[in-house]
């Protein structure tokens, strides 16, 4: 199962880079975020992609940083979802509201992990990129929260997303890096609702709902 959402994966990537943003269109919108997809997380308020790279973080944990970045085209701005470990999803399911997800950086193979270590620029909670393809732990694992209306997660809808083991939001904000990853914006974990942790799925390459009969 594992290895065969790798292997649609890498399949996908490579539609993905062949046709640059050009499978983003109007007509996907409101369409539902599977298990399986590779999308770009975009942060309502600035319009920034969550986004990581093989540059650690020169404090904290010393683990890959994970950004927000203000071009729509970057390639290391795409994710894969998956359900946590050990869960039996397939493929083109859909995700109802409080699922728990992890999101896979496509490149790096990294999940999106959070922990106690503090965030470099704003001393909230770090957001790191983690683990691997082998590796994997609750630290990894985010809930999803639907705002406004829809049981299940849909392209373009406002969402957050809340770290289990610290119980904070996914958040970013304009606080910039000023030198190395200059003008991207730290991402991190904050406990308190505000408008910068809603985010909504927007680029990306969606698997159609499988609906079961
Ligand atoms: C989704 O679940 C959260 C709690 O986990 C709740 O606050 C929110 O209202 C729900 N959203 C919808 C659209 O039902």
């Amino acid at each position: 199962m594992a290895l065969l959402l790798s292997l649609a994966s890498i399949a996908l990537l490579g539609f993905v880079y062949n046709f640059g943003s050009s499978p983003v269109s109007a007509t996907t919108e409101g369409k539902e975020v599977t298990h399986g997809s590779v999308i770009k997380l975009q942060h309502e308020r600035t319009k920034f992609r969550l986004h990581s790279h093989e540059v650690p973080y020169g404090s904290g944990s010393g683990q890959q940083s994970v950004t927000s970045f203000p071009g729509v085209e970057d390639a290391n701005s795409f994710w894969i979802v998956h359900a946590p470990s050990g869960t039996n999803v397939q493929q083109g399911d859909a995700i109802p509201n409080g699922s728990i997800v992890r999101l896979q950086h496509v490149r790096t193979r990294k999940w999106l992990h959070s922990h106690l270590h503090q965030s470099p620029i704003s001393g909230n909670l770090e957001v790191s990129a983690f683990g691997g393809d082998e590796q994997s732990d609750t630290g990894d694992n985010w809930k999803l929260e639907i705002e406004g209306t829809g049981s299940v997660w849909l392209r373009d809808q406002k969402v957050r997303l809340r770290h289990i083991d610290t119980n904070a939001y996914l958040h970013s904000h304009d606080k910039k890096y000023s030198r190395i990853v200059t003008g991207q914006q730290e991402v991190c974990g904050v406990t308190k609702k505000s408008a910068d942790n809603i985010w909504s799925a927007a680029e990306g390459v969606y698997f159609p709902v499988k609906h079961k009969d």
